[in-house]
């Protein structure tokens, strides 16, 4: 039986299969944390009813090793499910070697190397699962509204993100790209049946670690045919409210194991989100323009102060809890307890110092943004910060948008682009926007980004021949799962996560 499965009430013997994550042994019982991947169940080996031949083995059982446990389900209330197994006859599947990862704190680098075990720990199952939930949830949506899934092909000849991240390989001893964007194949296929949405891997070369790239994504590409970038932005609100409501209600375990307060979400799900030109973004993030009384300036000054008065409270209150361990004695629980207590407010210390260290640099740079470049993250995070929803930026200059973006007739420096930008420091989960029908515009941005035009053909033939007003976005499904898990960097939420300088395990 699966341990997600078993019911409160469950009466009989009942048999499961897992691994060990924890056990603590007292008087002639050993206590078993048992996870079988779909949850974990605590289990009871008393000497009393499972003889001393299964006792002993249960006594040698290490961390990871695979059992077989039959017994029956009894109350406790202690147990976050309510219950707990009482067993008559364990079977040991396989004994573990020394494993890797236990429960002391692991470096960064420690724990991507292993990443093929990391991903038993109790906090990555919480991730995967979440993840998991939120792809069916983006499934559930489209499929319910209409859309088809159509994939776009990975190999490609085409540059549809800058040429500046591609991966180039050898296809048939010709180049080909993998794909940065199902985009462009996207729009074809809304031609040929109007709502579509890709779902798929696709590739860029980010030759830098940050907390935001990866070098190979999963994105989500809805393209949509008779939409302009109005009906886009109510596609992206409507489609995010729904997969994060179905996420929430969905993933309360898994977001009590991540900590995750879903406060913030329930108020996203019922109201709508901000919408503000590049424009008025930057008036915002210059200072020069408020948000609700809210200036983004002044806003980062405070901060910095009540960061600055809370570093000191905390440096005093290490200071003083180290001075009992050293000059105190206490019984050694106690005393690990402290030493606990102190490790964690120096981690927190170290988060604190470093958003400090961060703070004067935003200020700077918001102060000095030039109307006319894109947002860097620091800006993203500056001007969501004033925000409590996500919010949606539209209308940039069309230099900083790719090739395909719709230019504005009236304002032809603009592009009608959408990006979303995610409060609680997340920045840019979705980008988007209108595409280009004029022809002749797309042949001279083709140009103008230098891309080769017989590798374009196809996509000019989508204008030659019913030609009609279209828009899709993109979604970083690694962004959103980021977000909704509150992770701070992006490589937990993926199985295997590639980015510059990783391809292993
Ligand atoms: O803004 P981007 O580059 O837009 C496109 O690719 C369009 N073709 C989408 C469309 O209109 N159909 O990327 C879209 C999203 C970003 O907002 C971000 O969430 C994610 O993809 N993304 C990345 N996620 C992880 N690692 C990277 N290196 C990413 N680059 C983009
Ligand atoms: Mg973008």
């Amino acid at each position: 039986m699966y341990i997600s499965e078993i019911p409160k009430n469950k009466e009989g013997e009942i048999t499961v299969k897992g691994w060990v994550t924890n056990s603590r042994s007292s008087k002639g019982i050993e206590f078993i944390v048992l996870r079988d991947g779909t949850g974990y169940l605590q289990c009871i080996l008393d000497i009393n009813n499972i003889g001393e031949n299964n006792y002993n083995q249960a006594k040698k059982l290490t961390q990871e090793s695979s059992i077989e446990l039959t017994g029956t389900i009894v109350e406790n209330e202690k147990q976050a499910e309510g219950f707990e197994l009482q067993v008559y006859r364990l079977n040991v599947i396989s004994i573990s070697e020394d494993y890797p990862i236990t429960n002391k704190a692991h470096g960064v680098e420690f724990l991507a190397d292993n990443r093929h075990l990391w991903l038993r720990s109790k906090r990555q199952w919480a991730i995967m699962r979440v993840r998991n939930n939120i792809i069916f949830a983006i499934h559930n949506f489209f499929q319910k509204e209409g859309f088809v899934q159509a994939d776009a092909p990975i190999f490609t000849a085409n540059a549809a993100e800058g040429t500046s991240t591609l991966f180039e390989t050898n296809y048939y001893d010709s180049p080909a790209y993998l794909t940065q964007s199902g985009q462009l194949y996207g729009e074809a296929m809304a031609m040929a049946l109007s709502k579509i949405y890709t779902f798929g891997p696709t590739f860029r070369a980010e030759k830098s670690k940050t907390r935001r790239h990866l070098s190979e994504f999963w994105m989500i590409e809805p393209e949509m045919a008779f939409y302009n970038n109005d009906m886009n932005m109510d596609l992206i609100e409507k489609f995010l409210q729904a997969v994060i409501k179905e996420v929430i209600e969905k993933s309360k375990k898994e977001f009590e194991v991540l900590e995750r307060d879903t406060t913030l979400f329930e108020k996203i799900i019922k109201n709508d989100f901000p919408r503000i030109t590049y424009n008025e973004a930057v008036d915002i993030l210059k200072g020069e323009k408020d948000v609700n009384g809210k200036n983004s300036i002044k806003t980062l000054e405070n901060d910095l102060q009540e960061l600055i008065s809370k570093i000191e409270n905390i440096k005093a209150d290490i200071t003083e809890r180290e001075n009992v361990l050293a000059t105190q004695s206490m019984k050694k629980g106690k005393r690990n307890f402290l030493k606990n207590k102190v490790d964690k407010l120096k981690n927190e210390l170290k988060g604190l110092e470093d958003s400090a260290q961060h703070i004067p640099q935003w200020i700077e740079s918001a102060k000095n943004f030039k109307y006319g470049n894109d947002l860097g993250g620091s800006d993203e995070t500056v001007l969501t910060r004033l925000f409590e929803l996500p919010i949606m930026v539209y209308n940039w200059p069309h230099e900083v948008k790719a090739f395909y973006m719709k230019r504005d007739i009236d304002s032809p420096e603009l592009a009608k682009g959408v990006d979303l930008l995610a409060p609680e420091g997340y920045g840019e989960v979705v980008g988007g926007g209108e595409r280009e029908t004029n022809k002749e515009l797309l042949i001279e941005k083709i140009n103008e980004h230098k891309l080769p035009m017989e590798a374009f053909e196809w996509y000019l033939d989508l204008r030659r021949f019913g030609s009609v007003p279209h828009a899709g976005f993109g979604l970083g499904l690694e962004r959103l799962v980021a977000w909704m898990c509150k992770i701070k960097h992006i490589r937990e939420t993926i199985p295997f996560p590639r980015y510059y300088g990783r391809v292993t395990p």
